[in-house]
């Protein structure tokens, strides 16, 4: 049983026999996205907050619509706090560059955590590199978590920020978002989440979580590739800089100098993009009408599965904690001596796509002694045939291999 039809997927329909298990990496996209976006294209498309006429006041109410879905969906109740970008990656850069120039200074600390995706990692590290500050790097348990005991005790005077993900890309460990933003704010540092690869699975109360800034990406929750964003506090956004520069961003620009439009606007220069907004709009109520609920009870019944099949094929070494309650959908793992990549191409051929490499994350990797692994992804339209689907080809890569395992 899968939470939401096969058939809703154009691609999925298509190829009956492709098992996609690389959602951490990018998820599959249901019909009403798609149509939501070309209904954009064909009835509503002109260029927002530039025109007089009605087709612009049109595309305008349906952007700032979108916004107010999205940021429904997460909890936040002040919409215009919603900033689109990009995604993540954009969204992190934006926070690092925009508020990292004005609030770190040499001899401040900040402090990121072992898991980090090298977008909430690099950011940081070049803000530290570039103003002077010490980056400083929280680690794991044996078993995949955060350290508290060592952030509490990272966590210094001198601290202005720590950067953490809600789920871990590469082990899918989830992190105790309320406890790491109380170590935070317990010394006035600000809290920042890379929500990329929470948002698309669990529920998000951005008003109650308490963080200061909840950063996700649209192509990994359903919507297109191109949209994401960030929510931020309002005290914070309207106290930094912009980002960028350019049209919609400014209030009036003279020659000698220019003052900056209300928010969102401050924060989005150049026209937006207004197609994927409507997209990943149509992404959360699709998300919305399975229930985040049901999303992760199904995620989780699937890891479940997939740890209990994994870790019965000899030599197959699996990394993270040891719960599926404690992870996402996510399970990652070698398979003796056999190259994660080999695994990869060996599982193409059966139709199983999986993410093998460092996945983004080269200080992870190296504090777990590896390169690579394999990691296997699920979300909504995965069912348990498809973990069937990975341990049989798995079994059937190692005998291929006459692998050293074991
Ligand atoms: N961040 C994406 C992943 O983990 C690309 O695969």
């Amino acid at each position: 049983m899968s939470a939401a039809p096969r058939a809703d997927f154009p691609l999925l329909a298509a190829n009956p026999g492709l098992v996609y298990l690389d959602s951490a990496a990018t998820s599959q996209k249901p019909r009403v996205v798609l149509d939501a976006m070309r209904s954009y294209y064909e009835n509503a498309n002109a260029n927002p907050h530039r025109g007089a006429y009605k087709l612009s006041g049109i595309s305008t109410e349906v952007y700032h619509d979108a916004r107010r879905e999205v940021a429904r969906f997460l909890g936040a109740a002040d919409a215009d706090t919603l900033i689109f970008t990009r995604g993540t990656t954009e969204s992190v850069n934006l926070l690092a560059t925009a508020w990292g120039h004005q609030h770190v200074h040499r001899g401040d600390r900040i402090v990121v955590t072992r898991l980090e995706h090298h977008a909430n990692f690099v950011p940081w590290q070049q803000l530290a590199r570039d103003v002077g500050a010490e980056f400083r790097i929280c680690e794991l348990t044996h078993d995949g978590h955060v350290d508290l005991d060592q952030l509490r005790a990272l966590v210094t005077a001198n601290t202005k920020v720590v950067a953490f993900g809600h789920v871990s890309n590469a082990l899918g460990t989830i992190n105790d978002v309320p406890e790491i933003v109380k170590i935070a704010h317990a010394i006035g540092a600000v809290a920042f989440c890379d929500g990329a690869q929470g948002a698309p699975h669990l529920r998000v109360a951005f008003d109650d979580l308490e963080v200061d800034a909840y950063a996700f990406s649209g192509h990994k929750m359903l919507g297109p590739m191109g949209i994401g964003g960030v929510i931020v506090r309002r005290k914070l956004l309207e106290a930094m800089h912009p980002y960028q520069f350019g049209g919609d961003m400014i209030e009036f620009v003279f020659d000698g100098d220019t003052t900056w439009n209300v928010l969102p606007h401050k924060f989005e220069a150049g026209t937006p993009n207004v197609a994927d907004a409507v997209g990943l709009a149509a992404a959360v109520r699709y998300l919305d009408a399975l229930g985040m609920g049901v999303v992760r009870a199904h995620e989780v019944a699937l890891s479940r599965y997939a740890l209990e099949r994994l870790a019965a094929i000899d030599g197959l070494h699996l990394y993270g904690p040891a719960s599926a309650e404690a992870r996402s959908g996510v399970v990652s793992f070698t398979l003796g001596d056999i190259h994660p990549h080999d695994v990869s191409t060996m599982l193409d051929v059966d139709g199983v796509c999986v993410r093998a490499g460092h996945h983004c994350a080269q200080p992870l990797m190296r504090a777990l002694h590896t390169n690579a692994t394999v990691r296997a992804s699920f979300y909504v339209y995965n069912t348990a045939a498809d973990v069937d689907a990975l341990a049989t080809s798995l079994a059937k890569a190692k005998a291929r291999f006459h692998a050293h395992v074991g």
